[in-house]
């Protein structure tokens, strides 16, 4: 098999796992898919949960420098107008004149020919990546409407709400988890380009800095947003940051730092981390006629505060984390199946087994240890379903760090139980009482 195969391989076992184990399902699947579009299942959504959890943690309640925003998605098209994206947030696109398919050009190695038919590429255009609603019953110009395409704009034009409520000083932060929506030509590799995601987003606001100052700030988020991938349990060695050129950056930015990582497909964008400057606050500014200043209240200069932007793609963390966790070993003869997941992100922590279904007993002991450990530790699972080898395998694919099981030693002799650990599959006997520390310290 050639590494280009493995590569497809394992993106296949992936999304295989994902819906056969509840994590992500196609969108709209009863109808045959909507493309572009991805559902979360009960475990997918707890990964996301504890992710943008984490990172709201870290990036807002560990710190003081932080406000939190969530702003409406539907927002008046002169944000969106103002921004520039109206008028070009656009992907080239060519249309094969024989089978009518289109493609994003800088996606496709021969601009001329289709790569799937072999027919004639016609003309490149510019295409407009904005979803376009109508607000209310009337549907002319005045009522359109987009939904937004990037969470950054929701914090800016509430730069004066934040400015007036909190009276911060800078610099100073306003953060938001969010959807985002762009109508992507070739949405692909499963979750990683998709037309409607989430992102976590980041606009730290600074003085207008004098020479370099603004560096300082930006290797800081630049070296937090590796410490914070590392944090949720993706690989050192898979994570890149790679300079933009200034040729290639969004013509605002003075610096941008993409956060690359080694998909299974191939390395790729994960975050980005911009020094927008004053770029959007003086273009909402200048569109809305509301000054969006600061007011030094020492040396009472005014001044349009700088920004710093890193930003984060939540679905595309999920898939990162994925990639990293899936494993596959041999244990007993067989081969297995693991998400190595961190503890920290993890949909299910413990589960719970009595030994045997049928033993009253055992299911009642099992059940008071589950309840006591729901109640510490929330991610916890009963599970009583088949025999042992059946859960460990199904506790394994959706990385349950840990299984306890209750057997007849338990309440036949010690009020022990057997801890097995996810990686190793090795087992150890443990006194009830002394499960919950045990449990936190290999947590920590
Ligand atoms: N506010 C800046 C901004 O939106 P971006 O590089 O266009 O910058 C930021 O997007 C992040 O959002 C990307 O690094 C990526 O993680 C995520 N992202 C962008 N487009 C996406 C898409 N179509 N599907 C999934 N994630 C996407």
């Amino acid at each position: 098999m050639n590494s280009k195969q493995t590569k497809d391989d394992k993106m296949e076992k992936i999304i295989s796992l994902c819906k056969r184990r509840g994590f992500i399902f196609p969108g709209s699947e009863i109808y045959g898919g909507l493309s572009g579009t991805w559902d979360y299942g009960h475990y997918g959504l707890a990964l996301k949960n504890n992710i943008k959890n984490f990172w709201w943690k870290k990036f807002v309640d560990d710190r003081e420098d932080m406000y939190g925003v969530d702003a409406a998605i539907l927002m008046n098209q002169k944000v969106w107008q103002a921004t520039g994206h109206v008028a070009g947030f656009s992907d080239p696109l060519v249309e094969c004149e024989k089978c009518k398919k289109r493609f994003r050009t800088d996606t496709i190695a021969d601009t001329k020919k289709c790569p799937d038919c072999g027919g004639k590429l016609g003309t490149e255009k510019q295409f407009n990546m904005l979803f376009k609603t109508n607000v209310g019953a009337i549907q002319d110009e005045s009522s359109i409407s987009y939904l937004r395409p990037e969470t950054a704009q929701g914090m800016f034009v509430n730069y004066k709400n934040v400015i007036d409520s909190f009276h911060p000083k800078l610099p100073f932060g306003m953060a938001q988890i969010g959807k985002a929506f762009r109508n992507e030509i070739a949405p692909r590799d499963f979750i990683f380009r998709t037309r409607e995601f989430e992102q976590m987003e980041i606009e730290y606001l600074i003085k207008p800095p004098k020479g370099d100052e603004w560096k300082s700030i930006f290797e800081e988020f630049k070296n937090e947003m590796i410490d914070f991938s590392k944090d949720i349990g993706l690989q050192e060695k898979h994570i890149h940051p790679i300079e933009i050129a200034e040729a290639d950056r969004a013509f605002y930015s003075k610096r941008t730092i993409d956060i690359e990582f080694d998909f299974p497909f191939g390395q790729n964008e994960l975050y980005g981390l911009a020094y927008r400057t004053d770029y959007d606050l003086k273009k909402q500014s200048e569109s809305s006629g509301v000054p969006l200043e600061y007011l030094d209240e020492e040396s009472k200069e005014k001044f349009t505060p700088h920004c710093i932007e890193p930003s984060f793609g939540l679905d595309r963390t999920i898939l990162a984390v994925l990639s990293d966790a899936y494993t596959e070993d041999e244990m007993g003869g067989e081969v297995r199946t693991y998400l190595k997941l961190s503890p920290k992100v993890a949909p299910v922590k413990i589960a719970v087994f009595p030994l045997l279904k049928n033993k009253p007993e055992l299911v009642k002991k099992a059940r008071e240890v589950y309840g006591a450990l729901k109640k510490e530790f929330g991610a916890v699972e009963f599970d009583d379903n088949g025999n042992i080898g059946k859960r460990y395998r199904r506790q394994d694919e959706i990385g349950t760090v840990w299984c306890v099981t209750i057997d007849f030693d338990t309440i036949e002799k010690d009020d022990t139980v057997t801890v097995r650990d996810r990686d190793s599959g090795k087992q150890e006997r443990i006194k009830i009482s002394e499960l919950v520390s045990l449990i936190k310290q290999k947590m920590a």
